[in-house]
């Protein structure tokens, strides 16, 4: 049991999330703008603050700790000190929670009750004191923490510096896919500057591909994966620039290569490895409508049967049966129309116009990714699962 070396994968823990590697690919201006932002801290000591946004999986978190950690390496190397700690907002959400982890970094016995909020800040301040060097704070997703609780604690870690004595600072690191500005107050904006931001474009193809080269080259035993297989994986990310889902697709294709008798990741792999992922996708997406598009989408797939089109005429005949089969108004041609566009741009559907012989033009509806009869299956399972058919809509 556990004699045979395995074939495929070198260092499991290089595929994980949580691994940092020591050079990011395509990142360097993003990089490079940190050291800017940051030379006066690192230098001087002044507090400085950096706000990384854009969409997901576009390294926005891996770039932040990898530039503290280099940061770190380089104040120690020159007899400088500086502190930092992570802190991911959607698991820690609340103000109490956040700043109970701030304290933990200093004193991990800290309880979690019997402290209020006045008391928790000044014995932070004291523990940043005493450190007397500067600390980086990284707030991580932190329009989770902007939405759930009021806005006060970025104002009060602002404030902190102003107020600290010896060489302690407070610098901060927050990031977030959607802007932050209009969720925080005008004091906290003008603590922490607009022109701060970095942004995180998507990856392009060919970005993405070196990513899974330079990732293959630590995790993989060497020669087990070709060029055109890396461009493959690169090839279906492409749509996204979603550096994560890349990286999952090479963790699940070099696990079904291990388990295969070949010793190298094949194409066939990395479609399996799609196909394992892609239902998760889908099955995200489809929780994430509202009841109102789960039910036009399920009379689209019911209507649809095996054609590989149908008119949106005939689509809505089912749909006000199928509305009526779960007690709800059937809605206007016009609404039904906003429906199907939003769920084209959501990647579940595709449309197409066409002339039709006796005059005028008829929009089709076609399901490319998912045989119509599994969708219905998997609309059927959520609506009749009354916690899934959130209101909101998006
Ligand atoms: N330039 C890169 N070089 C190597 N690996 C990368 C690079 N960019 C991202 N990754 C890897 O891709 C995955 C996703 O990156 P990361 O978690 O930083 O994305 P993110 O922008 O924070 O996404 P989200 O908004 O969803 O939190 C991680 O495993 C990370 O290590
Ligand atoms: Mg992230």
């Amino acid at each position: 049991m556990f004699e045979r070396a395995s074939a495929i994968i070198k260092d499991g823990r290089k595929l994980s999330f949580e691994y940092v590697p020591e050079k990011l690919v395509h990142r360097e201006e993003q990089m490079h703008r940190l050291e800017t932002l940051f030379r006066p801290m690192v230098t001087d000591g002044i507090p400085c603050s950096a706000f990384l946004t854009g969409s997901v999986g576009t390294g926005k978190t891996v770039t932040a700790k990898r530039f503290c950690e280099n940061m770190a390496k380089h104040c120690a190397s020159n007899s400088k000190q500086m502190d930092h700690v992570f802190i991911n907002c959607r698991i820690r959400n609340t103000e109490h929670g956040v700043i109970i982890q701030l304290i933990r970094h200093f004193d991990p016995g800290f309880p979690d009750r019997g402290f209020s909020a006045d008391e928790m800040l000044r014995s932070l301040k004291r523990h940043i004191e005493s450190g007397s060097r500067p600390f980086v704070i990284i707030l991580d997703e932190v329009d989770v923490l902007l939405k759930s609780s009021s806005k006060n604690l970025i104002y009060q870690l602002s404030r902190f510096t102003d107020e600290m004595r010896g060489n302690s600072s407070i610098s901060l690191i927050m990031i977030s896919q959607e802007h932050i500005s209009e969720m925080l107050d005008d004091a906290s904006i003008s603590s922490f500057k607009r022109a701060n931001t970095i942004k995180f474009d998507r990856y392009s193809k060919d970005e993405l591909k070196d990513i899974v080269k330079a990732r293959a080259e630590e995790a993989l035993v060497s020669g087990v994966m070709d060029d055109d297989v890396m461009g493959l994986l690169a090839d279906i990310g492409k749509d996204y620039g979603d550096a994560r889902l890349v990286i999952e697709m090479l963790e699940k294709a070099a696990n079904i290569a291990e388990g295969s008798a070949g010793g190298t990741i094949t194409a066939d792999d990395v479609r399996s490895a799609n196909a394992m992922i892609y239902s998760n996708v889908s099955e995200n997406k489809l929780m994430s409508l509202d009841l109102k598009r789960k039910l036009a989408l399920l009379s689209i797939a019911r209507a649809i049967k095996s054609d590989t089109y149908i008119s949106i005429t005939r689509a809505e005949k089912t749909y006000a049966v199928v509305c009526e089969e779960y007690g709800q108004t059937a809605r206007k041609h016009t609404q039904f129309w906003t429906y199907v566009q939003d769920m084209e741009k959501m990647n579940i559907l595709d449309t197409v116009v066409k002339s039709e012989a006796e005059g005028g033009r008829v929009t089709y509806i076609s399901i490319p990714n998912i045989p119509p009869k599994e969708l219905a299956r998997k609309l059927e399972n959520l609506l009749d699962s009354p916690t899934s058919n959130n209101e909101c809509g998006f």
